[in-house]
């Protein structure tokens, strides 16, 4: 069974529809990336997935309960950090997540351990009993994380994670990200608008805009499917002669020359090195060949650029 499967799902606010016929899977024990930019529909999807919002049309089942029909269940069964942490500023650590805990009627001797089987790894155990308002902003939104670990949920939604926070504490956040979904086997459902994040976390990722799903596989995939293997050749030697016989390789799709450099559009990035052995047998004195690294970062743009042509 998927932790979430949703069918055709549909929501719309007045005439916009915020998500539009969205069929997705997740499969169990993933650390799933639902990437779009501001506005593209993830939070609305979130709280469709815990039954917080009726779908128009569509269904969803999370962890194999229909989020319409069985909304306790799945709340039961989930954690979810949504766009504000809920914490209590006043609290300490331990109580906030103690509270959480009573919440979801843990016993008091279970509280105690999942607390430092939490914080531990967190590095917050011993500043556990200190009240949370002053503490950084990186250090609430890890506290956040534990506590929509604390009742053992099969499934995490993670809104935005590392929204607000400084690129140091972003990077600590996700490290630590990283190490919990490691240590509870959890599914995580995590949104986010920076790919950077998502190709650090995520093993599947699906990429929205205007509600509609647009691409979905591992970042790798995303990659491969959008990737433009390219490379970049600065040296002496080059005559109008070498080009053409650059473009007669089956290899080269095109070539051109721009600051100085020549510019060549390959068809397999993996077999450049022939490409690069033709110019150096053809007398070219190379000083450096660059391959493009095609990043999520390029993917995302292109596939946003393409649905916006495509609207045209
Ligand atoms: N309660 C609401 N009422 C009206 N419009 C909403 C509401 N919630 C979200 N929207 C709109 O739906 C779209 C998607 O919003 P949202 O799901 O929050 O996007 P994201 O989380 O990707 O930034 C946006 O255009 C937003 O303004
Ligand atoms: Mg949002």
């Amino acid at each position: 069974m998927n932790a979430i499967q949703t069918n055709q799902l549909t929501r719309s606010f007045g005439n916009l529809k915020a998500v539009d016929r969205l069929t997705l899977s997740v499969p169990r024990g993933t650390v799933f990336g639902f990437l779009g930019p501001n506005g593209s529909g993830k939070t609305t999807t979130i709280r469709l997935l815990l039954g917080l919002l009726d779908p128009d049309d569509g269904q969803a089942q999370v962890l194999g309960y229909d989020t319409r029909e069985q909304a306790d269940e799945v709340r039961a069964r989930c954690g979810a950090l949504l766009e504000h942490h809920g914490l209590y500023e006043r609290l300490s650590a331990a109580e906030n997540l103690d509270y959480y805990g009573r919440i979801w009627h843990m016993s008091k001797v279970e509280r105690g351990s999942r607390i430092r089987e939490l914080l531990e790894p967190l590095g917050l155990y011993e500043r556990r009993e200190e009240p949370i308002g002053r503490w950084s902003r990186g250090m609430k939104q890890k506290l956040a994380v534990a506590r929509t670990l604390m009742h053992h949920p099969e499934l995490v939604f993670l809104d935005e994670p590392t929204a607000g926070l400084d690129p140091v504490a972003s990077a600590v956040l996700r490290e630590d990200l990283a190490m919990l979904a490691e240590q509870e086997g959890v599914t995580i459902f995590l949104t986010t608008h920076n790919l950077a994040e998502a190709d650090k976390l995520c093993n599947q990722v699906a990429v929205i805009n205007h509600g509609q799903l647009l691409a979905l596989g591992s970042p790798a995939d995303l990659r491969s499917r959008t990737s433009a293997p390219r490379l970049y050749v600065s040296g002496q030697g080059f005559t109008s002669q070498m080009i053409e016989g650059l473009r007669a390789n089956a290899l080269v799709n095109s070539v051109r020359q721009s600051n100085g450099q020549v510019v060549i559009d390959l068809t397999d990035l993996s077999r450049s090195h022939e490409v690069v052995t033709q110019l150096v047998a053809a007398g070219i004195q190379i000083d450096e060949v660059r391959k493009e690294k095609v990043d999520l970062e390029d993917v995302f743009l292109r596939l946003v650029e393409e649905e916006r042509r495509g609207e045209e």
